[in-house]
């Protein structure tokens, strides 16, 4: 193969947890095979004095550390070629990561991802280096890498020749602004709980419609703000509006 695969560089602290769950199952023999590369380079190795410290005390008081704007930005100019590649910075702070970004960045280079410790990063680094804050969600992790992980696997299996059938990734949970609708398989009878009669017609249409009702029933009452946006989205055009 000649095309250059896509690559995830990830600078961090702790570089022993690459790959770590990326090493496994889907997106560990996309790796084994070459349709991804992964790159997990150690902060700590740009660091310049005696004790190689990457961090100091916050200015102007607080608890904890933050990590150093010189070290950080060190290890960020130590990437080959960053520029073109979005530079993302896993924080609490940052903007939600959504399955619309991660399709994004899916169908670029792949990213370079900086995974937070302490108690933050130095603020002139994020603007100095333009990293792009990213959240997985609104709960504290106690660093970027869970994060790191939970990004770099949502874009892997994306990419071309990653998931067995292409067409899995289409259907499923967010890719149309709905939660997918429930599966079933064998045994058609558990525990006197039978397998929806209509999915066994083999009526395609019939089984597509019940689907798509129960993706809208269950986003509806899960996920109010998904349905708000979904519903927005698909409201009919009426010339009488603004
Ligand atoms: N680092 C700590 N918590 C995080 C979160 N929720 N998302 C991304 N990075 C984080």
């Amino acid at each position: 193969m000649t095309a250059i695969s896509w690559r995830a560089t990830v600078l961090t602290l702790f570089p022993e947890m690459f790959p770590g769950p990326l090493g496994v199952s889907l997106a560990g023999k996309a790796l084994a095979t070459g349709l991804w590369t992964l790159e997990a380079r150690d902060i700590r190795a740009s660091a310049t004095d005696r004790h190689r410290s990457v961090d100091d005390t916050p200015a102007g008081g607080g608890p904890g550390m933050v990590l150093r704007a010189d070290v950080l930005a060190a290890a960020i100019d130590a990437v080959a070629s960053p520029e073109d590649r979005p530079r993302l910075l896993m924080s609490p702070r940052g903007r939600p990561l959504t399955q619309a970004t991660v399709a994004e960045l899916a169908a670029g280079p792949g990213p370079l991802i900086v995974c937070g410790r302490f108690e933050g990063v130095d603020q002139r680094v994020i603007g100095a280096r333009g990293l792009e804050e990213v959240s997985i969600g609104d709960y504290v992790l106690s660093g970027g890498e869970i994060a790191a992980m939970a990004l770099i696997d949502c874009c892997v299996r994306l990419l071309p020749g990653v998931m067995g059938k292409s067409s899995s990734g289409a259907d499923e949970s967010f890719s149309e602004g709905l939660l997918e609708y429930p599966q079933y398989t064998r045994p058609q009878m558990f525990e006197g709980a039978p397998i929806p009669e209509l999915l066994l017609s083999g009526d395609h249409a019939r089984v597509a419609a019940w689907r798509r009702a129960e993706a809208e029933a269950l986003t509806r009452a899960r996920r109010p703000d998904l349905w708000a946006a979904h519903a927005g989205q698909n409201r009919p055009k009426n010339p009488t509006d603004g």
